[in-house]
């Protein structure tokens, strides 16, 4: 029985800002940013949406025009986010209400920094198993925050991506071949009083490289898989020139017949992380459904999937590309990032002060905002979500 990714959706808010205008005003060569780190542009988020408002978008797209039936399937939200927006009630209960789903199931909040959307959906691979008729619903969201002028802005971004997990997949099937590790490290963490992440920057990207190294030697041994037997490698994406390094590093290992194709999947998987930014839980979600927006790949295609979160958590898996996986990207990613309303450094400072916290009332104005699902109002330290229409 095959199980995996039926289908699968993005949202990115509808503001971005220029890399190049932000390095100009931080007296940065933009070379920096747009060789050196990878990245080009950055999703802005408007008082309007936030981890959950995006997770509602991304995953309306998925649900609209499915049926009652369908609908009554979905056993389980299982919501990955780290910039959740309480620290007790799952943002999965607020999604079950915005989407309209049944009353019996099971709506949860996973987080392990950017891996919870890997652990979502491995969790959805297990009980999809055990109950084949059942679906379940993974949503992966958040906001990456990290300060104005910190080493870290440059890397920010937002977004969310959904995905239906089923028997049959659509997508590509999952192939039960996980490696994972995890140690207790202080590269990037939140602390509960702050809405911006510390990060010690360089030590962050060493530990993501040696994860990756480590776990793709134990996955090949187990596995007894070569670089050779991958269509393609996709990894996690805090910025673009992560995903080079951590492949570099097995480079000796890989065929020359077999280099090209690898570059140029790899370079199509970064086509939407280097226009978003870092959205933590689902970018390497995201690098999935840019690669396979972006590049003609075949049925039975495997794909490497490298997962990590800091902290440190890391997890490579790999999926096999069902016939018309095409069709089952629902929504149209490049339209979405393309029609983002451009906003100056002056306007993005702006709104990242604005940032509402959960402490006092404010009633959210829409008009930066076109999305279906908004965050409309914080009321006695509540957040109230409506729709748009
Ligand atoms: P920095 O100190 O500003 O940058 O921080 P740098 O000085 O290291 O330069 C960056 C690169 O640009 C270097 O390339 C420079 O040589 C190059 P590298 O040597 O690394 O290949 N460079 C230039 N290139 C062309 N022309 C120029 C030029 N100048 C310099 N003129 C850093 C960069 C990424 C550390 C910072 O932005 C940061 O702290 N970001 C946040 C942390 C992060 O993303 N870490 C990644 C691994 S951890 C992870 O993935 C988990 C995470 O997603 C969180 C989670 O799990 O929840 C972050």
């Amino acid at each position: 029985m095959e199980i995996g990714i039926d289908q699968i959706s993005f949202f990115t808010p509808n503001l971005y800002l220029d890399l190049t205008e932000l390095a100009e005003k931080r007296g940065v060569d933009p070379n920096k940013y747009l060789v050196g780190i990878g990245q080009e542009k950055q999703s802005i988020v408007p008082p309007t949406q936030d981890s959950v408002s995006m997770a509602a978008n991304a995953a309306s797209i998925l649900l609209e025009q499915k049926s009652t039936e369908f609908l009554n399937s979905i056993d389980e939200i299982l919501f990955a986010s780290e910039s959740g927006i309480d620290n007790s009630k799952s943002g999965a209960v607020y999604l079950q209400k915005l989407l309209n789903l049944k009353k019996n199931m099971r709506a949860i909040e996973i987080k392990q920094a950017c891996y919870g959307g890997t652990f979502a959906l491995m969790t959805a691979f297990d009980y999809v198993k055990l109950h084949p008729n059942k679906r379940i619903l993974v949503v992966a969201s958040d906001i990456a925050r990290y300060g104005l002028k910190s080493a870290g802005e440059v890397t920010q971004g937002a977004g969310a991506v959904a995905m239906l997990v089923s028997t049959q997949p659509r997508l590509a099937s999952y192939n039960w071949d996980s490696v994972f590790q995890s140690e207790d490290l202080m590269d990037f963490w939140r602390p509960l009083d702050q809405s911006e992440a510390l990060v010690f920057g360089k030590m962050s990207q060493e530990i993501y490289e040696k994860f990756f190294y480590e776990i793709w030697q134990t996955y090949s041994q187990k596995n007894l898989k070569k670089v050779s037997d991958f269509a393609a490698f996709v990894f996690h994406l805090p910025f673009t020139k992560m995903g080079k390094k951590a492949l570099d590093q097995i480079n000796d290992q890989i065929d020359e017949s077999k280099k090209d194709q690898l570059e140029k999947n790899r370079l199509a998987g970064q086509i939407y992380n280097r226009k978003v930014g870092n959205l933590y839980t689902g970018s390497l979600y995201l690098s999935l459904i840019s690669l396979l927006k972006n590049n003609i790949l075949k049925n039975n295609d495997r794909i490497a999937m490298f997962s990590y979160g800091s902290g440190t958590e890391g997890e490579l898996y790999s999926l096999s590309l069902a016939a018309d996986y095409r069709q089952a990207i629902l929504g149209d990613p490049a339209q979405m990032i393309a029609s983002r309303r451009k906003v100056s450094v002056d306007e993005y400072e702006g709104l990242f002060r604005a940032f509402p916290e959960d402490s006092e009332d404010h009633e959210l104005t829409n008009s930066y905002d076109s999305s279906h699902f908004q965050l409309k109002r914080i009321k006695d330290h509540q957040r109230i979500y409506g729709d748009n229409f």
